[in-house]
């Protein structure tokens, strides 16, 4: 039997992972992020599919999508989160349980990234915790895909 699937999504300069500021995002790779993610995927009897983005529509085409093809969803829009108001309509079409992660603590930082327009929309949100906060997403999806 296969399990449930969750596409994990990553949005703008989150393919630039390993060059950005390591005390906020910590120094691995997109790659090395999905592989340990793909692991916490398999240890839960989830099946995992990653994609990223720098553009905004194609973005939301993923989105658009997304009900074809998987179950539950986790976010990482990057700098999108606060202000792309098309994703958070993508979102609301996609009808799908989504969890919104962020490596950083988002909500302890500068006043703009504390407002997310896709938090609405989510069943869960984790930020602050690194790779591992991946983790938890799968966690949470997993507990409401029930399966
Ligand atoms: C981020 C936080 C955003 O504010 C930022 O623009 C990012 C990454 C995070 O994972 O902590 O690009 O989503």
């Amino acid at each position: 039997m296969t399990g449930s699937r969750v596409d994990v999504l990553h949005g703008v300069n989150l393919d630039m992972l390993g060059r950005r500021d390591p005390d906020h995002y910590g120094t691995l790779t997109l790659t090395e992020l999905e592989v340990k993610v793909k692991h916490f995927a398999d240890d839960l009897g989830l099946d995992v599919a990653f994609f990223q983005s720098n553009h905004e529509g194609q973005f939301c085409e993923w989105l658009h999508r997304a009900a074809e093809n998987t179950d539950g969803l986790i976010l990482n829009p990057g700098a999108w989160t606060h202000y792309s108001w098309a994703i958070h309509d993508a979102l609301e079409i996609a009808a799908l349980p989504a969890v919104e992660v962020h490596l950083s603590a988002v909500d302890e930082r500068e006043e703009w990234r504390r407002l997310s327009v896709i938090r609405e929309l989510c069943v869960g949100s984790v930020q602050g915790k690194g790779v591992d906060g991946y983790r938890e997403a799968l966690e949470m999806l997993k507990e409401r895909l029930g399966k």
